[in-house]
């Protein structure tokens, strides 16, 4: 295993401001006028940035790829090794999303990398800068599209099955931006060594605790459900209540128990719809059909099943007393992914070697990380966020707690690669 010595023959310096240039230059592409940004995958907002990144890394002095995915690659040669030790984090943003979820960890990675050939020369193993296309499935329910794609995930069928809100399929999207479909298995890497994530902690353990920075134990468990209800369309007026098959009353009532057994459970269990529809939808109708979405996640395996068990059994229950069909459609099962020990000590090493406080904590949000950690040894490093705010405009990191950050992903990828 690697031994995670720190550089101590060439010194790795970020200069704040030239970080914070970095954020905000990033975070001026794809404003959204409601607020916040909105990149999703094969926009010409997300082409934009993917070009800026490109642009960035050239002019660092990395060698850049792209993939039949659209994934970007900066790479930092190694004098006796091909096999790759990897770093980045996905530019896609969610709606009205902010600009550090994601795109810090890949600029952070395009510093951390130039900023190591700069002050110590070409590394033993080739280092890389991932740019990844997309993780947050905000355009198409695809996420994680770009590390499925490295790790050989995507299935045959889903370029042309997977369609935007629009109607546009994947395939459609790819092609728009000069992207071949037919390609995306050649996407797939079998030289990488190890994974290392940046990204914002997206919670307040951190901020709450007075540390720096986290280190990641494992990435929360998800199950994604779209519900469907179906009820009896009837006049609002004239219908008495006990006569009622309301779906959109139903589905309210599942909603409240759902969120209600989360709740029961406790920290860390969570449980969101966060996103509702009903049929006819008028003022004066009695809806015929309802749809919801849910989101439940845990980091633990036992209780995640046990939520999801709760779940559809409350699902059920209602359906069942109130007269109403109920089809459940799963669309993401994701069991909680442990991070590699060994990268996780070479990071906690490099935090401890610049004397910092850091947490071993779970990751309540979804990552990249989550998809290589099963091929590749990964590793996952949080920077506080601030009150803990995320997939909103007002996610903020001050540059001064991801300077720290910079540093020990610097010393760990000199760990890893050096
Ligand atoms: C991604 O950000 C997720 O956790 O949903
Ligand atoms: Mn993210
Ligand atoms: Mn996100």
């Amino acid at each position: 295993m690697p031994t995670p010595t720190p550089p101590t023959d060439c010194a790795v310096r970020f200069d704040p401001a030239r970080v914070q240039r970095y954020i905000d230059d990033l975070g001026a592409i794809g404003v959204h006028p409601e607020g916040g940004l909105y990149r999703g995958l094969y926009t010409p907002a997300w082409a934009a940035a993917m070009d800026r990144m490109e642009t960035w890394l050239r002019e660092l002095g990395l060698t850049t790829r792209r993939d039949a995915v659209g994934n970007l690659f900066g790479r930092l040669a190694g004098t006796e090794s091909a096999r790759v030790v990897l770093s980045g984090s996905h530019v896609d943003t969610v709606r009205q999303g902010g600009k550090y979820d994601g795109a810090l960890g890949a600029i952070a990675a395009m510093l951390a990398i130039s900023a190591l050939g700069e002050a110590c020369g070409p590394p033993r193993k080739t280092l890389e800068v991932y740019v990844i296309c997309e993780e947050e499935g905000s355009r198409f329910p695809a996420n994680f599209w770009g590390s499925r794609a490295v790790t050989g995930q995507i299935r045959p069928e889903e370029p042309d099955r997977i369609r935007d809100a629009d109607g546009v399929t994947l395939a459609e999207a790819m092609r728009a931006q000069g992207l071949d479909p037919a390609a995306i298995p050649s996407a797939r890497r079998d030289d990488l060594d190890a994974f290392v994530e940046l990204h914002i902690e997206q919670g307040r353990l951190l901020e709450e605790g007075g540390y720096h920075l986290g280190v990641v134990e494992t990435i929360t468990g998800l199950r994604h459900l779209r519900v469907h209800v179906t009820g009896r369309q009837d006049h609002a007026g004239t219908t008495p209540m006990d006569l009622r098959r309301d779906a959109l009353a139903g589905a309210a009532e599942m909603i409240a128990r759902l969120t209600k057994a989360a709740a029961a459970m406790g920290r860390p269990a969570v449980a969101t719809a966060g996103m509702i529809a009903a049929q006819p939808g008028a003022i004066n109708i009695v809806p015929r059909a309802a749809q919801f979405t849910v989101d439940t996640r845990h980091p633990d395996p036992a209780r995640r099943r046990a939520l999801v068990a709760e779940i559809e059994g409350i699902l059920q229950e209602v359906a069942a007393r109130r007269g109403l069909g109920l089809q459940v459609e799963q669309l993401a099962d994701h069991e909680p992914t442990p991070m590699a020990p060994a990268i996780r000590q070479v990071l906690a090493a490099a935090a401890d070697a610049e004397g910092l406080r850091w947490l071993a904590l779970p990751s309540g949000a979804g990552h990249d990380s989550q998809i290589l950690a099963p091929h590749v040894p990964t590793a996952l490093l949080f920077v506080p966020s601030r009150d803990g705010r995320s997939h909103c405009p007002e996610e903020f990191t001050p540059v001064e707690q991801i300077v720290p950050g910079l540093r020990v992903l610097a010393r760990a990828l000199h760990a890893l690669a050096y």
